[in-house]
């Protein structure tokens, strides 16, 4: 059997929790690759709403087994209070959930570094959602973390300190009161209290070696899709850098995240957009800076599920979706969020750059920064689409909207999300 993958080719927040979980009854396992609690994947089913930040958008379907793989980046806290709404939601995570032991934890003192380096940036701040996610990453790298597999360990504590020692000298040295800092309204102490806490609560989990679990499921016949976190133009790598997250969220990372060769990677279920959002700083080539983006952030609900800032939005940008369909090797697009385009007379489409009188349909190198977009106007469609199960019966401006989606990538559109329930998809 092979891994399926579904991934965001854009930056981020384009539906990946809801197409995870729409997909997710026809396999055994789901497993997250890389990120942490930076992500924020919404669910909504039976009315009620889930965001969820480290686990796997597979937990609310009990015969399914959700992994959070080694590439992952947890913070026990974080982790611990999804764990209580999901429990408190009547679901028992402790029963469908494996963790990778070789996965880093997020200590309290990463997410202070976090904050300084933001600070010290000033005007030239990532935007970083301040989860901790660069240091963790950083220590990783640095082959310094602390892994899950650790909190068994007679000496786990002595490690925590030897770390948190050294990140302590680094602050000090930045010359920041660490007496003043507050993690929502608690002070170091009192968070890192919290954090052992949560540490006593992660040992309830099977903490194994995820990576032969996986592979033993591939030999015995089990469905795996790999779950993605972040978007493409957010990649360690090949996004916006160094406006980006510090993972690999393109296809690469899957290999690597859950130890699965590259042979065994199938499918892969690229998700974007119907247009173009961005929390964060960095490059935007479509972003609107009117009324037009104000519409489509107040129609599209355009918050974030993890910090609540307000995204920015821009129309689709086939250039940047051309890019992220080549790096992933997209088999399946899955379009999300048309029905908030529904209304509009006409929808733009920017269809390629120009840079210094050239003309470019890939973001080549880094011409995003000084370039102009070439824009093509799309009729648009009035009908409501939210309730529409068939692709025949959507709209004709819709449909006409996938058929230049598609010719433009050669990427067939498989999917089409027509509102944020677990309902309310069409597949082709
Ligand atoms: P993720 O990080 O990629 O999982 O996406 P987020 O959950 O951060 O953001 C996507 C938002 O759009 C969530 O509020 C979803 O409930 C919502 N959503 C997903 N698909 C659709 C759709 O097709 N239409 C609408 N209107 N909302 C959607
Ligand atoms: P999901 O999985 C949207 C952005 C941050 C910032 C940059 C670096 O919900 O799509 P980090 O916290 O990683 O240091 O932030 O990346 N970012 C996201 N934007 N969706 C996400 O995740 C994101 N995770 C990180 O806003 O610009
Ligand atoms: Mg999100």
């Amino acid at each position: 059997m092979k891994v399926d993958v579904i991934l965001g080719l854009q930056w981020g927040d384009e539906g990946k929790g809801k197409i995870v979980d729409a997909l997710a009854p026809a396999y055994d396992i789901i497993a997250r690759f890389q990120g942490g609690p930076n992500a924020g994947h919404t669910i909504i089913f039976n009315d009620r709403k889930f965001v969820l930040h480290t686990v796997p958008s597979g937990i609310f379907r009990r015969e399914i087994t959700n992994v959070i793989g080694n590439g992952v980046v947890l913070d026990p806290v974080t982790f611990c209070k999804e764990i209580d709404a999901i429990i408190d939601a009547g679901f028992n995570p402790e029963e469908n959930l494996i963790i990778s032991g070789n996965c880093h934890l997020i200590m309290p003192s990463h997410r202070l570094l976090d904050a300084i380096s933001e600070t010290a940036m000033g005007d030239q701040k990532i935007g970083s959602t301040l989860k901790g996610i660069g240091p963790t990453y950083t220590d990783k790298y640095a082959r310094k973390g602390l892994r899950a597999g650790a909190i068994e360990m007679s000496d786990f504590q002595l490690q925590y300190n030897k770390r948190k020692e050294q990140h302590f000298d680094y602050i000090r040295l930045t010359g920041t009161d660490i007496a003043q800092f507050r993690f929502d309204g608690l002070t170091f102490g009192e968070y890192e209290k919290l954090w052992f806490e949560a540490i006593e609560k992660l040992k309830k989990f099977k903490i194994v070696a995820t990576e032969v679990f996986l592979n033993n499921a591939l030999k015995n016949g089990k469905q795996v899709l790999a779950e993605g976190a972040q978007g493409t133009l957010l990649d360690i790598d090949f996004g916006s850098y160094p406006f980006v997250t510090s993972s690999n969220t393109t296809t690469g990372g899957v290999c690597t995240g859950l130890g699965i060769a590259p042979q065994y990677v199938g499918k892969v279920f690229g998700i974007f957009k119907a247009y173009c959002t961005r929390v964060g700083n960095g490059p935007f080539p479509t972003e609107l800076h009117d009324e037009m983006g104000e519409l489509i952030r107040k129609n599209g609900n355009e918050f974030g599920s993890t910090t609540g800032r307000p995204r920015r939005t821009g129309w689709l940008d086939l250039p940047a979706l051309r890019y992220a369909v080549m790096l992933n090797g997209v088999t399946d697009l899955v379009m999300t969020k048309a029905d908030v385009l529904t209304g509009l007379e006409t929808i733009q489409v920017c269809s390629s750059y120009k840079c210094a009188g050239k003309e470019y349909i890939m973001p080549e190198l880094a011409i995003e920064n000084d370039c102009s977009t070439v824009n093509q106007p799309l009729k648009g469609w009035t009908d409501d689409i939210s309730k529409t199960e068939t692709l025949e019966a959507l709209p004709d401006g819709l449909k006409n909207y996938l058929n230049f989606i598609q010719m433009a990538t050669g990427i067939q559109v498989t999917c089409v999300s027509t509102g944020p329930d677990r309902t309310q998809i069409i597949k082709i």
